[in-house]
């Protein structure tokens, strides 16, 4: 156990990250041969309408994910929104929401699974062996329950928020997903999810594999920033939401913050703000962000931003066409989300059992 511990911790962050660059490369190349050796599970914490920077970051990947093949298992996340608040408001509605925007964007619930964590009880319960593998340093020591605990300012640490890294093993673990797509800023959670199947194949399995230590899939896509150049964030608001109406997207973006110089070019480092429209109107066109900058070129921001409203409600237009139909049927969704949560149950039981079996807790 210490040298699955040791070989883990070896890693210093910058080579993990060329590591798993590497193998990210490699992994997509195995999705395209073999989609059907792969699950991948990832999710959302339901805290509220899904926004453009969800849906370049990640939902667009995931929708890809699904239509190469593989088999997508989404959980809602329920139980993580009380990580760092008291009050969670209206929950049930935020969860259906978000599945709505997950079939809005092209999440097909037929291939794939999308399941609240807070309905699958075998799952939770994977919980308790996977925090005995773990030191509560460790917990302390992890990135994310570091800037998650900083995230929620003067607030004492919760034990929920300490073990997050734990849970989000067992969110992996209990449908022993092989492919977790992360952003740069996540491989720490793909790292314990690791540790702990590892460990608990060690001591608990005699090394067999019960637990497949999946793989982070570190997706390529741009960090769009919201509209006052700092990371989207519903909280900040500055994000553009996916259900947003096509007027409300205009003001927001006519409100983007912009830079003096009235000739448009493309320069990330000296020009984020202009640069970040450019983008944001590339990831809707399909066009390089060179190119709509000489489009715009003397026009200036105005014209930029028209240029980008234009463009991006054009975009999300049949999706939100879809999204408004589907809202529309609450008992649709809730259906949906019962469906994923029986298929969840079914792996996380089957799991759990294997789980009991090698812990010789079989009564
Ligand atoms: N923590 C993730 C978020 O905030 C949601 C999530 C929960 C997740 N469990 C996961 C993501 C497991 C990847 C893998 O959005």
């Amino acid at each position: 156990m210490t040298t699955t511990a040791g070989a883990t911790q070896g890693f210093a962050a910058g080579d993990s990250f060329a590591v798993a660059a590497a193998r990210s490369a490699d992994l997509e190349a195995q999705i395209t041969a073999h989609p059907e050796r792969f699950r991948v599970l990832t999710g959302d914490r339901p805290t509220g309408a899904l926004h453009l920077g969800h849906y370049f970051g990640t939902l667009a990947n995931r929708v890809r994910l699904q239509d190469a093949g593989v088999d997508v298992v989404l959980v809602v996340a329920d139980y993580q929104v009380i990580t760092d608040r008291d009050s969670v408001g209206a929950l049930s509605t935020t969860v259906l929401e978000l599945v709505a925007d997950y079939l809005a964007a092209g999440i097909d619930p037929v291939r794939t699974t999308v399941f609240a964590h807070s309905a699958v009880a075998a799952l939770n319960q994977l919980m308790l062996p996977f925090l005995s593998l773990v030191s509560d340093g460790e917990l302390r020591r992890n990135p994310t329950v570091k800037a998650e605990a900083e995230a929620s300012g003067s607030r004492p640490l919760s034990g929920l928020l300490l073990t997050y890294p734990v849970h989000q093993a067992a969110d992996i673990l209990f449908c022993k997903a092989n492919l977790v797509p992360v952003g740069r800023d996540q491989l720490p959670h793909v790292e314990v999810t690791r540790t702990i199947a590892r460990r608990f194949n060690e001591r608990y399995a005699g090394g067999r594999q019960v637990f497949p230590a999946p793989d982070a899939l570190l997706t390529a896509a741009p960090v769009l920033l919201g509209t006052d150049g700092t990371k989207m964030s519903k909280s900040r608001g500055n994000a553009i939401e996916l259900r947003a109406s096509e007027d409300e997207t205009a003001r927001l973006i006519r409100g983007a913050k912009t830079d003096s110089d009235r000739v448009i070019t493309f320069d990330p480092v000296n020009r984020p703000e202009v640069a970040n429209l450019l983008l944001l109107a590339s990831l809707c066109t399909g066009r390089s962000e060179q190119a709509l900058a000489e489009e715009v070129g003397g026009a200036g921001s105005g014209a930029l931003k028209g240029l980008v409203t234009e463009v991006v409600n054009e975009h999300l237009r049949p999706l939100r066409v879809r999204r408004a139909d589907i809202a529309a049927d609450r008992g649709q969704l809730l259906g949906v989300l019962r469906a994923g949560n029986l298929r969840a149950r079914e792996l996380a039981e089957a799991t759990l059992d294997e789980v009991r079996e090698a812990m010789d807790m079989t009564y």
